[in-house]
């Protein structure tokens, strides 16, 4: 994808699953790359096979919520590779438990992570995109913002706060030439739910979908580069997302009825 080529792109949760899967589309499609997330050791093993094929990369670690190394990253990057043309906030943290029984604690720190965090990379990186006078914000939501399931409120909800933001930023930021979208993936083949904050996930509890990360990556970037503003990566979830705008209560009827079946709940 020609889009793509000698773009400098931002990854933030580069280390796995999503972001790793983004990653490597990227480096094959000539992108040059800053990454970042926590873990040095696995964020270093990422950058070292994108480097191997032969694509520029700079990583540094950090946490997103910590706003001063938010901004150091930003920095790094343009200091090291001259530019900065592409923020993906994708790192984030999965949150489950009932909503009535739901710690505000843990809700915060997901809030943090989710939310303050593609923040804190959106307010160190639109200074240089006004500057330049052209950007490109992607926000890694999750169909969950649109549809709410049993389990997921706490985490639905601070999918749904950033995909607002996106919207807002969109309208705030066009005539800028600095573009938001917003991609909505379903379930997807991650360590996600052994990572996520509140009660264990248990082994067969019903998932809308079961997709491979690549294909993720790859239809983000395919649709970012299109112009699409809100980006769903199969055809599936965007009519699940279209029956939840005109039908909510059939949405809701259905995805109940998939937790009952499967004892989800
Ligand atoms: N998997 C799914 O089913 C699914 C579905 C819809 C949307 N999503 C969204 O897609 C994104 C990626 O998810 P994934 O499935 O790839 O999850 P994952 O495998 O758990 O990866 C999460 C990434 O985010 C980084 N991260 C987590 N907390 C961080 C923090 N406080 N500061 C900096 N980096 C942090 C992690 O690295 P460190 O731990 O080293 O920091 C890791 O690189 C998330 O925003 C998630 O909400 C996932």
């Amino acid at each position: 994808m020609d889009f793509w080529r000698d773009k400098v792109v931002l990854v933030t949760g580069a280390s796995r699953g999503i972001g790793r899967a983004l990653t490597d589309e990227l480096a094959h499609f000539g992108a040059r790359l800053v990454l970042t997330a926590r873990g040095e050791n696995e964020l270093e093993l990422t950058a070292s096979r994108i480097s191997a094929i032969g694509a520029e990369c700079v990583f540094m670690t950090a946490d997103v919520q910590d706003e001063a190394a938010v901004q150091q990253v930003v920095r790094y990057g343009v200091e090291r590779l001259g530019r900065l043309d592409v923020l993906i906030n994708n790192a984030g943290v999965g949150l489950r438990g009932q909503v009535d029984t739901l710690e505000p604690a843990l809700l915060m720190e997901a809030l943090a992570v989710n939310v303050i965090g593609p923040l804190n990379f959106i307010r160190a990186a639109t200074p240089l995109f006004k500057e330049q006078r052209t950007g490109l914000i992607i926000n890694i939501a999750s169909l969950g913002a649109i549809q709410a399931a049993p389990n997921i409120g706490g985490y639905a909800a601070t999918k749904a706060a950033l995909a607002k933001l996106g919207e807002a930023l969109h309208l705030e930021l066009e005539e800028n030439g600095i573009r938001v979208c917003t991609a909505y993936p379903g379930s997807a083949r991650t360590e996600f739910r052994n990572h996520a904050l509140g009660t264990a996930y248990r082994g067969h509890e019903p998932r809308l979908s079961r997709i491979a990360p690549e294909l993720v990556a790859k239809q983000i970037l395919q649709q970012a580069a299109q112009g699409k503003r809100e980006i769903y990566v199969t055809r599936k979830d965007r009519c699940f997302a279209y029956l939840a705008r005109i039908a909510p209560r059939f949405a809701d009827f259905l995805v109940g009825r998939a937790f009952r079946q499967t004892k989800g709940i």
